[in-house]
């Protein structure tokens, strides 16, 4: 972990609640707590940003580990949003991620509706291109 003033960027996996708040402060809904646990078992890497002991920021990777990683959760409470901390959890995930990856591999993710552009700062490309077609997704709802 390292700090910058009382900010302080992490590798470890979130606390579950405070991960599961954390989302459900952001708008996200409040995912039961032994589905958040599972979510986060379930992941590749995290990068947390604490300010004192309080979960303010996170983000995760989910894949298969070897070829295909998908950014998951890229999440700030809004009071931090604009300092360049999103910034630096992405930077972060994809050094790790670049590290899992052995010869050639694919990051995806799936972005909100207005954040692209912070995206593409990254190299990330926006679809259709004339090579690949649009993402898409299901949302299942029981
Ligand atoms: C999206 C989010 C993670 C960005 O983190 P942040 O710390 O606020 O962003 P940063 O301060 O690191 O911004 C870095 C750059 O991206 C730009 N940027 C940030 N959000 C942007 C947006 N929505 N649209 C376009 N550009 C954006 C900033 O202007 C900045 O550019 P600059 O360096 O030229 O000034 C954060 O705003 C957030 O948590 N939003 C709510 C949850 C969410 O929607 N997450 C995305 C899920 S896909």
């Amino acid at each position: 972990m390292d700090t910058t003033g009382s900010l302080s960027f992490g590798a470890a996996e979130p606390d579950a609640a405070a991960f599961a708040q954390l989302r459900a402060d952001c708008g996200w809904g409040l995912l039961p707590l032994d589905v958040a646990r599972q979510a986060i078992a379930g992941g590749l890497t995290n990068i947390t940003c604490h300010d004192g002991d309080r979960l303010v920021g996170c983000g995760r990777v989910i894949g298969d580990g070897a070829v295909y990683f998908y950014l998951q959760d890229i999440i700030l409470r809004p009071a931090y949003q604009g300092r360049g901390i999103g910034s630096e959890i992405v930077r972060r995930l994809l050094v790790e991620t670049r590290r899992m990856i052995s010869s050639e591999g694919a990051i995806g993710l799936l972005s909100v509706a207005g954040k692209e552009r912070f995206y593409e700062q990254f190299g990330f490309v926006r679809r259709p291109t004339d090579a690949f077609g649009a993402g898409m997704s299901m949302h299942v709802k029981k």
